[in-house]
Formats: structure tokens, C-alpha cells, sequence
């Protein structure tokens, strides 16, 4: 049975494999594609997803421009130095021969789910802006929509923003919080198992021999996230972080989760923090507002070579 899947993106090279990967896997039926602000300004997510559908070969599956900016507070703006200034690895494409639809990304989601209850899953790959907006918009698709899979968060390691936070969580802690506090059956792909799931330059290598044109564009854009992975992590293996969530998707036994009432934190040192609840304490959880009766799935760990195998006989 195929599920259709909204991909809501920073587009960003880790997004730009998981796009790929969701197009090249025929469980998925990607439904449409939604920007958001985060590894680059949303006008720029936008050309990206156009341009990447395009390379695909997808141009016909719609685009919709999203949040500019958080729901309260500034975006503190792009990061080229991971991503590059054209958020692909500064390989700078020409513009797509497409546009993004009129409707902007939240009135996308509630439409599409709204006419299709209990089908769409929503796979965000960014800030959560846009699925907080689309909550605002129609509350009732944290009942129609089919389940959450998000690439966001760090449930029992450190943040990589800071000790505390990861990049899509800290980009928009207070609509974290709306998507976490929804009801919905949602599931946290976060930095415990994002971490562990590296790509050798052994890997990336075999995409210079392969003739399709995703592949020869993700051999063009994976040096420059190489380079800063060699710096950052002292070694040449590059996280994957936002197909990993396209992983579980497709291969959830080759994953470790467990259920944990979770709560975002928007205030203090810890903002953007994704704490669980995983163990008795000395008062109940409800004491501190976590909501038992809708825990989150966390992804703890992955059968990493496995999943690395797999994707690459998908994107090769
Ligand atoms: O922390 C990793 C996440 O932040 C990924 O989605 C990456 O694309 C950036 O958006
Ligand atoms: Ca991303």
C-alpha cells in the first residue's frame, strides 16, 4: 500500500538526498512539497524544491511556499557555511522552469488533508512553522492526518545546535511545542539515532559512477557537506540526518523506538530542548504537563549499515 507523504523542507543538502530517496522509493507517493525557513530563507527552499523536483523528474508534483519565520520570534537566518549560500552546496543552478502553487504551505496541508482524512502523512524535514500553522488553521488534522514523521529533535543525547537543542527544534521551539502537544501519532527521527547513521566517502564515491541525474547532482553537492563534516566531526563521514526519517518509513524493523510522553522547552538556557519522560520520578509526569496519553515514538537506534545499504540502492 503506498502512503502519500508531504514533505515539508529547508532545502539544504541532508534534504535534498531525503527528497530524492522519498521520489526513488515506490512505497511513498510524495503528494506535494512544502518550504520552509531554516538551512536557507524559504524563497530560496522554494527554488530549491522546484529545481529538485525538476532534476527528478517530477516537476508536475506541486510546490508550496511556507513560513518565512518563526511564529514569535525572528529567524536568525541561514547557515551557508554547512549548506552553501544556494543551500546546494554552492553549486548554483539555474532557476527552475516552475513555480510554487498560490496557496501558501499551511493552506496546502489542510486542503490536501482535509480531502483525503486518514491518507497523508506529513514528513517534516525543518522547522515546524508550517505544521504549527496548519494545526491553526484547521485543529481537526491532528485527526486526519495519517502520522507524523519529522527529523527533529534529541531525546537522551546533546542538541547540535547547542548542548541542549537540534537545528529544526531550536528553529521554532513554540511550534514544536503545538506539533508535540497536537495528539497526533507523531515520531521523533532525532539526533540518538541521526548520529549513528553515517555515510563513508567510500559510499559517496559510488555516486560519481551512476548515470542517473539525482544521483549525479548529489555527487556535485556532497563535497561541500564533506568538507564541514571533516572539519566538525575530524573525519570524512557525513550525517544524513533527514533521509533517516524517509528510512524508518521504509524499513521501520531495522529500527530501536520506544514510546515517551514528550514536552519542547521554550524558555530558558534549555529552549528547544526535546525532553522525554522515561523513567519513574519522584512526582508524575502530569505534574510537570506531559501528556501520558499521547506519548511520541522516539527512534533510539539503526541497524546503520542496513539503512545506509538501502538507501544507496534506491539513490544509485
Ligand atoms: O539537525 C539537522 C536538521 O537541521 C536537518 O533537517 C538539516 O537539514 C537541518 O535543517
Ligand atoms: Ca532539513
Amino acid at each position: 500500500m503506498t502512503e502519500k507523504i508531504i514533505i515539508d523542507t529547508d532545502p539544504g543538502i541532508d534534504d535534498t538526498l531525503a527528497i530524492f530517496y522519498a521520489l526513488e522509493s515506490k512505497e511513498l507517493e510524495v503528494v506535494g512539497i512544502t518550504s520552509v525557513f531554516g538551512n536557507v530563507h524559504v524563497d530560496l527552499a522554494t527554488q530549491n524544491a522546484l529545481r529538485l523536483l525538476e532534476i527528478a523528474g517530477h516537476g508536475d508534483i506541486p510546490v508550496a511556499q511556507g513560513a518565512e519565520k518563526p511564529l514569535d520570534t525572528a529567524y536568525i537566518g541561514p547557515i551557508p557555511h554547512i549548506h552553501g549560500e544556494d543551500g546546494q552546496g554552492n553549486i548554483f543552478l539555474p532557476p527552475p522552469a516552475g513555480k510554487a502553487v498560490d496557496q501558501n504551505a499551511a493552506e496546502f496541508i489542510v486542503s490536501q488533508v482535509s480531502a483525503h482524512p486518514g491518507e497523508i502523512s506529513l514528513v517534516p524535514i525543518g522547522p515546524l512553522t508550517n505544521i504549527a500553522l496548519a494545526l491553526q488553521l484547521r485543529p481537526q488534522i491532528a485527526h486526519e492526518v495519517k502520522r507524523v514523521v519529522l527529523m527533529g529533535g534529541a531525546a537522551l543525547v546533546p542538541g547540535n545546535t547547542n548542548p541542549a537543542a537540534e537545528a529544526n527544534i531550536y528553529g521554532d521551539p513554540e511550534a514544536a511545542d503545538i506539533v508535540f502537544s497536537a495528539g497526533w501519532d507523531i515520531t521523533m527521527v532525532g539526533l540518538d539515532v541521526t548520529h549513528k547513521v553515517l555515510m563513508s566517502q567510500k559510499q559517496i564515491d559510488k555516486f560519481a559512477n551512476s548515470q542517473k541525474a539525482t544521483a549525479q547532482h548529489i555527487n556535485k553537492i556532497l563535497p561541500f557537506s564533506m568538507a564541514f563534516a571533516s572539519i566538525a566531526l575530524g573525519k570524512p563521514e557525513l550525517y544524513l540526518h533527514d533521509s533517516i526519517a524517509i528510512a524508518y518509513m521504509l524499513h521501520p524493523s531495522l529500527f530501536e523506538v520506544q514510546q515517551y510522553p514528550l514536552k519542547v522547552a521554550t524558555r530558558g538556557i534549555g529552549r528547544g530542548k526535546t525532553w522525554v519522560w522515561t523513567q519513574t520520578m519522584d512526582f508524575p509526569p502530569e505534574k510537570f504537563n506531559f501528556d501520558t496519553k499521547h506519548p511520541a515514538t522516539v527512534v533510539l537506534n539503526a541497524d546503520s549499515d542496513t539503512v545506509i545499504n538501502n538507501m544507496l540502492d534506491r539513490l544509485l
